[in-house]
């Protein structure tokens, strides 16, 4: 690897791309480490914990949002792009923690949100403050309403939260007199709903709606986006993770939709009309000419399209550099689902000579122990998953507590803080499960994760056996077999080149390396023989001539 490029120490001529085969640790700041004592995660506390991700292993660090928000999507909702929420700290601290990280070899990506801004971005409240019609409303996509007293909302599309993706607003006072209301507290387009003052324009929010949609047909957008870019790239950030980059563009007249297929975040359909828009490309090609100026820095999209040849289109030489493919994220425990996964991945980039990209959860879905069954048998299953995922070609981005084995957690009602539950109408409990705060030491919550006496989210007594300081001194914990793996795996040339697929037993599968590692799976509740080879790390201890249920091997 080369070292990361940083403003003290410029970076030297690289073989290759350093993001191709790179390990990201995503990192949720809110749930990380606390330096501060509020009970919320920090960049003080990400420094402080830098030694914990170096040993561990990761070639880059992702942080989820930490610019200026009110946080009513956790981050998601930027009111300044160029500055650093004070939740978190400084740009200072930020500064600092990209310098320590630098040193240490560590890469760090931030999260890029162009899609939406907060309702609190200083556009949005001109917006609301200026006529239909006018060049502040311009920037977003605000529209009358249709029926007789334009009562219901401009088209039918629901918001991926839950609701109506549009909200009704007043507008100002011809006469000069500024709108009072707050987004999310107006009226949300139910008909025959009474209005507080002069019934007016709606606004487009594909989440909540303290995320107003920008418009991405109007210039302004673009540049403050490239000032963005600029402005981050120019402290030394070795890249950014694209949050909806299948969504910025919009179908022209924004029509209504028939056949609403899923609406769940993450899962909807290529068919859907609020994302997948051929003008996106355009957009993806403007920014990567940014990104060429800074050519240590990588572009990763989230994607989120099933038709392997809509997802190509992506990645195209100028276009983004990753891509985050989510079909392992989504396949449960079976063995021909998992191989149709990484076989679809595969030749999704391949028409491109993209690189493949693996994730097998991160802050908006279950966590993996969880998927895979939960208790000792989702964490075996968890177990073999990591080493049939970091033996394949490409990126892998493996989410903060993976490597601790942990599991989504039960939250009390109370608790519950994420927009879907209440937009969902409290059927939907939305994903504060897989945010719990990292256990780190200790026998009790907060298990060192804060001063305060718990995190902002509560933490299971249970999590006791899974801090940090537990499993770095046990060589059979989840956190060692991860260590070994990423040690391996940045050392060992036979985890290297493309991968055939050997035969195997219904409900296994085996795949080689061209540089001459074999990994086998086996999802079935039996043992099985393993092809022949000498084992260089097992998910399950006494791993020899046959592969326990639940396991998953690497062989010479
Ligand atoms: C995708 C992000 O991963 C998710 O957490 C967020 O709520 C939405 N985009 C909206 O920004």
């Amino acid at each position: 690897m080369s070292r990361p490029h940083s403003t003290s120490s410029p970076e030297p001529p690289a073989p290759g791309p350093w993001w191709r085969d790179a390990v990201f640790y995503q990192i949720y700041p809110r749930s990380f480490a606390d330096a501060d004592g509020d009970g919320i995660g920090d960049l003080a506390g990400i420094r402080d914990r830098l030694g914990y991700i170096e040993l561990l292993g990761a070639d880059a660090i992702w942080l989820n949002p930490v610019m200026r928000s009110p946080m009513a999507d956790h981050g998601y909702d930027v009111s300044d792009p160029r500055d650093i929420d004070p939740l978190f700290g400084d740009l200072d601290d930020f500064d600092e923690l990209v310098r320590e990280a630098h040193a240490r070899w560590i890469r760090v990506v931030m999260d890029l949100v162009p899609n939406h801004t907060s309702s609190a971005h200083p556009w949005f409240a001109a917006a609301l403050a200026a006529p239909p019609g006018s060049r502040e409303r311009a920037r977003y996509h605000f529209r009358d309403g249709r029926g007789p007293d334009g009562d219901e909302p401009p088209n039918n599309w629901p918001s991926i939260f839950g609701g109506p993706a549009w909200t009704h607003i007043t507008d100002p006072d011809p006469n000069g007199q500024q709108h009072q209301g707050r987004p999310g507290q107006q009226h949300q387009g139910r008909p025959g709903q009474q209005h507080q003052g002069r019934p007016g324009q709606w606004y487009l929010h594909l989440f909540a709606p303290e995320q107003p949609d920008l418009n991405w047909g109007n210039e302004e957008v673009f540049d403050d986006l490239e000032r963005t870019l600029r402005f981050w790239l120019d402290r030394g950030v070795d890249g950014f993770r694209i949050d909806v980059a299948h969504g910025m563009a919009k179908p022209d007249g924004l029509p209504d939709h028939d056949g609403w297929q899923s609406n769940k975040l993450l899962s909807h359909f290529d068919t859907d009309p609020r994302f997948n828009d051929p003008n996106v490309h355009d957009i993806h090609r403007r920014i990567r000419k940014i990104f060429d100026e800074y050519p240590h820095a990588v572009a990763i999209g989230e994607i989120w399209v099933h038709d392997p040849q809509r997802f190509a289109e992506y990645l195209r030489p100028d276009e983004l550099h990753l891509g985050f493919d989510f079909h392992l994220a989504l396949t449960g425990w079976d063995a021909t689902a998992i191989r149709a996964a990484i076989d679809g991945s595969l030749a999704a980039v391949a028409p491109v000579q993209g690189t493949p990209t693996w994730t097998l959860s991160n802050h908006d879905v279950s966590r993996e122990v969880t998927r895979f069954g939960g208790g000792p048998i989702g964490i075996a299953r968890a177990r073999a998953m990591i080493l049939v995922e970091l033996a394949l070609p490409g990126a892998v981005f493996v989410y903060n507590g993976a490597e601790l084995g942990l599991a989504d957690v039960d939250l009390p009602d109370e608790a519950l803080q994420d927009p879907v539950w209440t937009r969902s109408g409290h059927t939907d409990r939305g994903r504060d499960g897989c945010r719990v705060p990292l256990p780190w030491q200790g026998d009790r919550p907060p298990f060192g994760f804060t001063a305060a006496t718990q995190g902002w989210l509560p933490q299971p007594e249970s999590w006791a056996a899974l801090t940090a300081e537990r499993q770095l001194e046990d060589v059979t914990s989840m956190l060692s077999l991860y260590r070994s793996a990423l040690e391996l795996r940045r050392r060992r040339p036979e985890l290297s080149g493309g991968i055939d697929w050997y035969g195997s037993p219904p409900g296994c599968l085996a795949f080689r390396r061209h540089g001459g590692l074999t990994c086998a799976l086996n999802t079935t509740a039996v043992p099985v023989p393993l092809p022949p080879g000498a084992v260089l790390l097992a998910s399950t201890p006494g791993v020899d001539t046959q592969l326990p249920p639940n396991s998953a091997v690497w062989l010479l």
